[in-house]
C-alpha cells in the first residue's frame, strides 16, 4: 500500500469521501512553465488545426458551418444557476465540448491533431504536399489514400479517445486499431467498427490496455500509437480550446482579469485532455484563470498522482484501496499520465471529487434547466461551484488567493465533456437514474 493511506487524505480517498484538495504546489504567477511547450506550441497546433480545416469540412459535412474547425459553444446557463446554484455569486457558464462535432467529446481535438501531425509528416515526407502552404486537399487524393493503407494508426482508449482516433484515421484511409479497455461502452465499439475500425476488447483496466496497445503497435514499424499517456501532440491539441475560448469569452464579452477571476471546472480521467486546456488556459489567462479538476471518488488517479514525490512515476488508485468502480467510463482510470502530473505541478489549482449519484443528478439537473444531454463523465465538473464557493476548503483558497472581495464578479465555467453520440435509450436510462435521484 501507497503511505498516501496513512495520510488523512490517504484516508478520506479510501472511503470515497467527496473532497476538494487544493494544490500546495500552485503558483498563480508561474514565469517558467514547468515543461519545455510554450505558447508557440499551441499557436502551431493551432495553425495546425486551420491548415486542415477545408480537408476536415469535405470529409465532415457537419462542419461546413464552422469552415472546418472543430469547436464547441460557449453557453449560458441560466435556468441551470437560478434552479441549482441560488446562492452562487458571479456567473455561470457551460464550455459544450458534449456536442463537439466529429467526435463527440473533448478527447477531438487532442485525437485528431496528433492523428493529422502524422499525416501531415507523412504526406511531406512522400512528397504528397511540399510545403505547409500546400493544397491539403491532395490528401484526399487517390494516390494519398494508398499510401495511408500501408499505415496503422493505433490507440487504447475507455471510449472517447478511440472514437475520435478511429474516426479521423479511418476517413483517411489509414489501417485503424483501437484497444478498448473493460469499462468501453458496446456502442462506442460498435460506431468504430460501422466505420471500419479494428477493436481489440481487453478485459482488464484501462492501464493495461495502455500497455498492450503500445507493446502491439511498437512491434509493427508501419503502426504509429496515440499515447494517452504520455503525448505533447494530444496536450498541444487539448490546448488550442483556450485560445478557441479566450475569443468566445471575449465575443461574449466575459472579462477575465484581476477583477474578473475565471474559475474553470473539467472531468479528469487520465489527466491529458484537462491538462491540456489548464495548460492553455494558464498561457492566455496568466494569474487569473484558476483550473479546478473533477475525478470520480472510486477512480481519483491524477489526486493520487500529484502525491508522489517523483510525480513522473505516480501510484495507481489501486493503491489507496480503490476499484475504479464508476459509471464515468471516461474518467475510469487507475493511474494518471505521470507527464501530465509533472507538468501540473505548479499549474493546478485543485481537483474534487464526485460520487456516480452525483453526476447522475447533475446531468438530470442540466437536461431539466437548460435542456442539455451529457453523458455521466461530463457531468464531474458541476459539483465544482458550490465547492469553491459554499465549502470551508474553497474559501481557504479564495483567501489564499485573495479572491475574496472580487467573487460577485467571477464566472463559473463548467465543462461538459461527452456525449454528443450516446443512443437514445442510453440517454434515457441515464436521465432515469438521475430522475430517481431528484425525488428521493
Ligand atoms: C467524456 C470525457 N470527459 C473527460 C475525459 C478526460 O480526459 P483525460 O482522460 O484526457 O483526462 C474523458 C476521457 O476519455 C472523457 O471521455
Amino acid at each position: 500500500m501507497n503511505p498516501l493511506i496513512d495520510t488523512a487524505l490517504g484516508q478520506s480517498l479510501h472511503k470515497g469521501e467527496p473532497l476538494l484538495w487544493l494544490n500546495p504546489n500552485y503558483q498563480a504567477e508561474e514565469a517558467q512553465y514547468p515543461c519545455e511547450l510554450s505558447r508557440n506550441d499551441i499557436d502551431q497546433a493551432d495553425q495546425r488545426l486551420r491548415r486542415f480545416a477545408p480537408l476536415l469540412q469535405q470529409l465532415f459535412p457537419e462542419l461546413t458551418s464552422q469552415q472546418g474547425l472543430i469547436e464547441s459553444k460557449l453557453l449560458p446557463a441560466p435556468q441551470l444557476q437560478q434552479q441549482y446554484y441560488p446562492h452562487l455569486s458571479g456567473k455561470l457558464i457551460i464550455k459544450a465540448d458534449h456536442a463537439l462535432p466529429v467526435a463527440g467529446s473533448v478527447k477531438a481535438r487532442g485525437g485528431i491533431h496528433e492523428v493529422l501531425c502524422h499525416a501531415e509528416q507523412l504526406a511531406l515526407e512522400n512528397n504528397i504536399i511540399h510545403s505547409t502552404a500546400d493544397d491539403y486537399l491532395a490528401l484526399l487524393s487517390p494516390e494519398c489514400k494508398a499510401l495511408f493503407s500501408h499505415y496503422e494508426i493505433a490507440v487504447s482508449s475507455t471510449g472517447n479517445l478511440g472514437l475520435s482516433i478511429g474516426i479521423i484515421s479511418a476517413a483517411l484511409g489509414f489501417k485503424s486499431v483501437v484497444h478498448m479497455s473493460v469499462e468501453a461502452k458496446q456502442w462506442k465499439k460498435q460506431r468504430l467498427r460501422d466505420r471500419g475500425v479494428t477493436v481489440i476488447e481487453h478485459s482488464n483496466d484501462y492501464s493495461a490496455a495502455v500497455e498492450a496497445g503500445r507493446n502491439a503497435s511498437n512491434a509493427d514499424p508501419s503502426s504509429y500509437f496515440v499515447d494517452d499517456e504520455n503525448s505533447p501532440r494530444l496536450f498541444l491539441g487539448y490546448a488550442v480550446a483556450a485560445l478557441r475560448l479566450q475569443q468566445q469569452l471575449a465575443d461574449q464579452q466575459i472579462a477575465v482579469d484581476a477583477e474578473h477571476p475565471l474559475f474553470v471546472y473539467i472531468p479528469c480521467g487520465v489527466g491529458g485532455a484537462p491538462g491540456g486546456i489548464n495548460f492553455g488556459l494558464k498561457q492566455v489567462f496568466g494569474p487569473h484563470v484558476h483550473c479546478f479538476f473533477a475525478e470520480p471518488v472510486e477512480a481519483p488517479c491524477v489526486l493520487v498522482g500529484m502525491q508522489a514525490e517523483d510525480k513522473l512515476h505516480p501510484e495507481s488508485v489501486y493503491q489507496v484501496g480503490l476499484n475504479v468502480a464508476t459509471e464515468a467510463d471516461g474518467l475510469a482510470v487507475s493511474m494518471a499520465s505521470g507527464w501530465v502530473c509533472s507538468v501540473m505541478d505548479t499549474l493546478l489549482s485543485g481537483i474534487f471529487t464526485v460520487t456516480d449519484d452525483e453526476l447522475f443528478l447533475a446531468l438530470y439537473q442540466l437536461k431539466h434547466s437548460e435542456a442539455i444531454e451529457i453523458e455521466p463523465s461530463a457531468a464531474a465538473g458541476f459539483s465544482g461551484p458550490s465547492w469553491l464557493t459554499q465549502t470551508a476548503q474553497g474559501k481557504t483558497y479564495q483567501q489564499q488567493q485573495q479572491l475574496t472581495s472580487v467573487m460577485d464578479n467571477a464566472t463559473h465555467l463548467v465543462w461538459t465533456t461527452g456525449g454528443l453520440f450516446v443512443p437514445t435509450q442510453e440517454m434515457q436510462k441515464f436521465q432515469q437514474r438521475g430522475e430517481q435521484l431528484a425525488n428521493r
